[in-house]
């Protein structure tokens, strides 16, 4: 085994160890070995967070797409022990031993729980790599982006390329993104995360292949992957943000209902939508154009036959208070000398995508012939943001980033030839050319930032609405996302929650699929009402459907079918409180909206189909939808509510027996949920009161975050916060409003607080003022002033 010193501190830290002769040295910044012509090295951001970086003869490239500069030049200190076999490497969080003559590497908690270890040193394959890992028996699998199949990956296999999976199966694999990041978790509740920052084809085979093999690796590029000790699954899910970023504060309308179709085809049948959402009181905040509303399918142009004047379009959608969001693929359209102004601009610009020889690559997609942006170059990706000027001049609100796999038709691999040249001009990257085989799975994220960025500069007072369908770890910084072209079946109804899930896990809070589903025939009245019964607790709520099929609109199946509907998006819009805070919580911490139940209760065995809103809402939908059968709902503990009557239940489950109206919510004791009276936009204010639904039990708290919604106001001061906490002995309910925090004013009145699972009669006591409370159904009401201040409400159940 020989030391090697590439970098001068770290040299002075290794002859200094090697000066004394001890098998104990100091603290090292990073940890470098070299054996068998492979170099190694070992560093930790964070002390919860191992890197290691491997190469042959050569250390990698430190550079990142994923991670930034800062996280990755961070170096906790790493304290170094050797003995004739091993190094041990310690931080107040983890120990990571490497075997002196194989290196390979064992990553273990302070508790010495093993989060992972090498079954195999790594093995460098052809131009890529393979790690091989030991999988205990008892461990689980979760993450990876949108990828098909169960929530637990356990025994499944997966490629890593993104790509435009048309109508995927529910095992379907690869489709459109790829998100090379793991959380592990064992049946003791205790998680580890893994993230693999590989832009090349790359796989994760959990004990599919070997048994009890965790296996993964890619075709090209280098060993780059952290480690992530937990031990709890949110933990890990805060190191994952801490590593890729967490999703800047939507705009809040972005949260409300969108309607979406491939393609509403002109003026007329758009304001039709329009119209009818709001004559039929379906609360909604936006519209989507697809492609159709372009001429001839060229990126940034309008067919004003169909289209008269975009401007006036979006007064009379902002008049009904909808927004408009508007498709802008990235294929321009190979059209020279025709006066078409992106390819015009960006060829002078120099921003194409280049073939080997220097020639533009041109491949066919929805205009036919077209050229694709080098968005790794920033000279491309400004021009890119431009070409957003004349849509947000005419006031568009958002942008949906499709096709950025990137898609190509007609060839059988469904995209570019793998050595399409990129230019890679980014910090931390030496400046070099490319091939698409390294650029493909990052491309969708490179369009869209390009498109983020080019928003923020075109008005940088409106937070952006990017929508795109292709991604790397690491989007969820610059857009939303959508699960791509499902089927209308109750297979990928159910598929839909497992994505989600794990995209929510994987970083993208925000989050959705086509509701009702793309393809396929048109969903029964029965599939379409379940999916929006769902949908309306997902972080996205978009229903969207392709071309030359029946409708699928909230009204399509008749007012029966509607009814039930248009109560679930009553009720989204009623939370909509409770949700926005979700989504601000998690522009700090990365917890994601729509949450796997382990994440709060880690060793939760929760039943097929179950996930959670946040912290306080389990969502137990039927698992064989349409059995009639009554079924079990497990629950994590007993003394849960039901979200619908307000019920306290007595024992930790339920039975179900499936009623197409009711879609099971149960609330978690201890939750304190704020509503908001019922709107039709989000860009009504409410009036009145808002409520705040306490359901006692133990750990009881809650808080309501509000700013204006759209604006960066909220990062001077303009917002609102507070946090309510209660306690409850059997006699006296006490509720503390903390102070309130932030300069932004409240449209509310005052409070009222909805105390549920309540029996009898009480009296109230506000800072030793009486209030009124009435007690009815099951309920305890008490109709409050405004609380700004720290104050305290006690509620005694009457004798
Ligand atoms: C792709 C998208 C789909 C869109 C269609 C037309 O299939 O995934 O959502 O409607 O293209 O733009």
């Amino acid at each position: 085994m020989a030391m090697f010193a590439g970098m001068g501190r770290i040299a002075l830290g290794l002859l200094a160890m090697l000066a004394a002769g001890a098998t104990h040295a100091e603290t090292l910044p990073r940890y470098l070995i070299e054996q068998g012509g492979v170099k190694m090295e070992i560093s930790a951001p964070r002390a919860d967070i191992v890197r290691i970086r491997e190469g042959q003869g050569a250390l990698p490239e430190d550079a990142s797409w994923a991670v930034s500069q800062t996280v990755r030049g961070a170096t906790v200190p790493l304290d170094v022990s050797d003995t004739a076999t091993a190094t041990t490497l310690r931080t107040s969080a983890l120990s990571i031993t490497i075997d002196k003559a194989t290196l390979a590497v064992t990553v273990a908690d302070t508790s010495g729980r093993v989060l992972l270890a090498d079954a195999q040193a790594a093995a460098f394959e052809n131009k890529g790599f393979r790690l091989r890992k030991v999988m205990p028996a008892d461990e689980h699998y979760f993450g990876l982006g949108d990828k098909t199949g169960p929530l637990d990956r356990r025994g499944e296999s997966f490629a890593l390329w993104n790509t435009d999976a048309y109508g995927f199966g529910t095992e379907g694999d690869p489709i459109y993104k790829s998100i090379p990041y793991v959380l592990g978790l064992n049946d003791n509740g205790q998680a580890f995360g893994l993230f693999m920052d590989n832009t090349f084809r790359s796989f994760f085979d959990f004990g599919k292949t070997e048994r009890d093999t965790l296996d993964f690796g890619a075709e090209g590029g280098s060993i780059d992957y952290y480690v992530m000790a937990g031990p709890d699954p949110k933990a890990v899910v805060e190191d994952y943000a801490y590593l890729t970023g967490t999703a800047p504060l939507t705009p809040e309308w972005a949260l409300g209902f969108q309607q979406s179709h491939y393609s509403y085809m002109n003026e007329g049948e758009a304001m039709g939508i329009a119209d009818r959402l709001r004559a039929d009181h379906i609360p909604s905040d936006a519209i989507y154009l697809d492609i159709d509303y372009q001429d001839r399918n060229r990126p940034f142009t309008v067919n004003t036959q169909a289209f008269p004047d975009m401007a006036a379009f979006v007064q009379k959608l902002k008049a009904d208070k909808l927004h408009l969001i508007l498709i802008t693929d990235l294929h321009i359209a190979d059209a020279p000398n025709q006066g078409y102004a992106p390819y015009d601009t960006g060829t002078a610009a120099g921003v194409f995508l280049k073939n080997p020889d220097g020639s533009t690559f041109v491949g066919p997609v929805w205009p036919g012939p077209a050229v694709f942006p080098d968005f790794s170059r920033p000279t491309a990706r400004d021009w890119w943001g431009q070409q957003y000027a004349g849509f947000v001049k005419d006031g568009v609100s958002g942008f949906w980033n499709d096709m950025n796999e990137p898609a190509v038709f007609e060839t059988p691999t469904k995209t570019m030839p793998l050595d399409v040249v990129h230019r890679i001009e980014e910090p931390g990257f030496a400046p070099r050319d490319a091939t698409q085989a390294e650029m493909h799975n990052v491309y969708g994220l490179l369009n869209s930032r390009a498109t983020y960025d080019g928003l923020r500069k075109l008005s940088p007072d409106q937070r952006p609405f990017v929508l795109t369908r292709a991604s790397y770890a690491g989007g969820q910084r610059y857009a939303a996302t959508w699960t791509g072209d499902n089927t209308s079946s109750w297979a990928h109804l159910s598929l839909s929650i497992s994505q989600l899930t794990n995209l929510g896990l994987s970083g993208f809070a925000y989050a959705g699929d086509d509701i009702g589903g793309f393809t396929g025939d048109a969903p029964s009245p029965e599939l379409l009402t379940r999916w929006i019964e769902v949908g309306a607790f997902n972080p996205i709520m978009r229903d969207h459907y392709a071309k030359g099929r029946d409708p699928q609109e909230v009204w399509v199946h008749g007012p029966e079918q509607e009814a039930i509907r248009r109560t679930y998006i009553d009720e989204r819009y009623r939370l909509m409180p409770y949700i926005y805070g979700l989504a601000e919580e998690n522009s700090r911490d990365g917890l994601p909206v729509m949450r796997a139940t382990f994440l709060e209760f880690p060793k939760f065995a929760a039943a097929v189909n179950q996930f959670m809103l946040g912290d306080d809402l389990l969502v137990a939908p039927p698992v064989t939808w349409e059995s009639p059968a009554a079924y079990p709902v497990p629950l994590p503990s007993a003394g849960w509510y039901d979200y619908w009557t307000g019920q306290r239940l007595d024992t930790p489950g339920t039975q179900e027996t499936p009623r197409l109206d009711r879609l099971p919510v149960f609330v978690r004791p201890g939750a304190i949920l704020p509503k908001q009276p019922l709107v039709q936009s989000l860009s009504d204010t409410p009036s009145g009161q808002l409520e705040l639904h306490v359901y006692p039990g133990p750990d009881c708290h809650g808080s309501i975050y509000l700013d204006d919604g759209e604006s960066y106001g909220y990062t001077k001061g303009q917002y609102l916060r507070q946090s309510f906490h209660c306690s409850d002995d059997g006699k006296t309910l006490t509720f503390a409003f903390d102070k309130r925090d932030g300069a932004y004013a409240p449209w509310w009145t005052g409070f009222t607080l909805v105390v549920h699972g309540w029996s009898g009669k009480a009296t109230a006591k506000m800072d030793r003022k009486t209030m009124t409370a009435q007690s009815a159904n099951g309920t305890l009401t008490l109709v409050l002033s405004d609380v700004v201040k720290a104050s305290t409400l006690v509620i005694n159940r009457a004798p």
